[in-house]
């Protein structure tokens, strides 16, 4: 670890005191000199850290970079997170965590970046990702289940984000079919999730879940500018980015490691915005207005078609009429 981020590390862990000088350096075993020239390399990186004479160095509580120390502070896991990457800039966090799978890595290494270049959403939609103003996150998870679970990885992980920002934030979250997350009738956060099945054992090798959720964007481009809020949009005021990302981890650790009881079935359903609303569901290129009667308990969709028929749908694209 570079002398600087060991640096943090200690402002992170006194976020808000003062730290001396002096036991900055006697505990890393460097010179006030260096611990010096650390904090002024942080504070090139955009750290906002206050100097005052016989008190030391404080990290003011208002930083919002990423950094590991930081997430780790909130951190309440055994796998997740426990091994992350962070970027200033990514194509796809997504695509990222997608290689570092393919290579071997483990159970709840996450990939973060400030920014992504190349955001992806479902249906080869693009995600807008603006620099320091959300969070986006990939978590590789390796749990062992059979491909009819692994398919309900996505409902589950709807739940434990929806439950990790009305923790952080206040703001209440509801859950659009399949797992966008819903809050004053807008988009707050997306989720991508790519699989990868074990041909041999039958069953999930591993998964990626990508999150991205709108922080404290307050313009979106024109095409979105309807649909989408963030949570400053819906509250007035922005969270701490590392302690969302790392309730967003504590919370899908939990919900992933009871995922074959299907508890999170119960809280999906009372969070949905579809059930008992008329609909548009549009699979390939057919579209038809019915209505959302619930969800099964593996996240199916259950709508009641035009001739009065029940169906339980497991893929596809659900609007209001009338939206966007
Ligand atoms: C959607 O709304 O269709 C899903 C959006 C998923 C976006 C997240 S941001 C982090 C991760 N990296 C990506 O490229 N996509 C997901």
């Amino acid at each position: 670890m570079a002398l600087k981020d060991k640096v943090l590390e200690i402002l992170e862990e006194n976020r808000g005191r003062s730290v001396s000088g002096n036991k900055i350096a006697a505990s890393l075993g460097m010179t006030r000199s260096a611990v010096w020239k650390a904090v002024k390399q942080l504070r090139e990186e955009g750290y906002t850290i206050s100097a005052v004479t016989n008190r030391g160095y404080c990290l003011t509580s208002d930083n919002d970079i990423l950094n590991e120390p930081s997430i780790i502070s909130f951190l309440e896991t055994e796998a997740l997170g426990r091994k992350m990457d962070i970027f200033k800039t990514v194509d796809s966090t997504n695509s990222f965590a997608k290689s570092l799978a393919q290579l071997g890595a483990v159970h709840g290494h996450c990939v973060i970046a400030e920014t992504q270049t190349d955001g992806r959403g479902r249906q080869g939609k693009k995600f807008h990702s603006p620099n320091n103003q959300g969070v986006y996150v990939s978590v590789i998870v390796r749990p062992r289940l059979s491909v009819e679970y692994a398919l309900t990885i996505t409902s589950c992980a709807a739940v434990a984000v929806a439950e990790a920002i009305e923790k952080v934030s206040g703001l209440e979250c509801g859950i659009k079919w399949v797992n966008d997350i819903y809050a004053g009738g807008k988009k707050l956060c997306g989720i991508l999730t790519e699989a990868a099945i074990d041909v041999e054992q039958g069953g999930l090798e591993y998964a990626v879940i990508g999150i991205g959720i709108n922080v404290s964007n307050t313009i979106f481009p024109k095409e979105i500018e309807n649909i989408a809020t963030s949570i400053r949009a819906e509250t007035g005021s922005s969270v701490n980015r590392s302690q969302l990302i790392a309730e967003v981890l504590n919370c899908l650790e939990r919900r992933l490691n009871n995922i074959t009881s299907q508890d999170f079935i119960d809280e999906y359903r009372r969070r949905s915005i579809l059930i008992g609303r008329t609909i548009e569901v549009t699979q390939g290129d057919v579209t038809r207005t019915v209505v959302c009667t619930g969800i099964d308990s593996f996240g199916k969709l259950l709508i009641k078609n035009e001739k009065g028929e029940e169906e339980a749908l497991s893929g596809g694209t659900v609007r209001f009429p009338g939206e966007e």
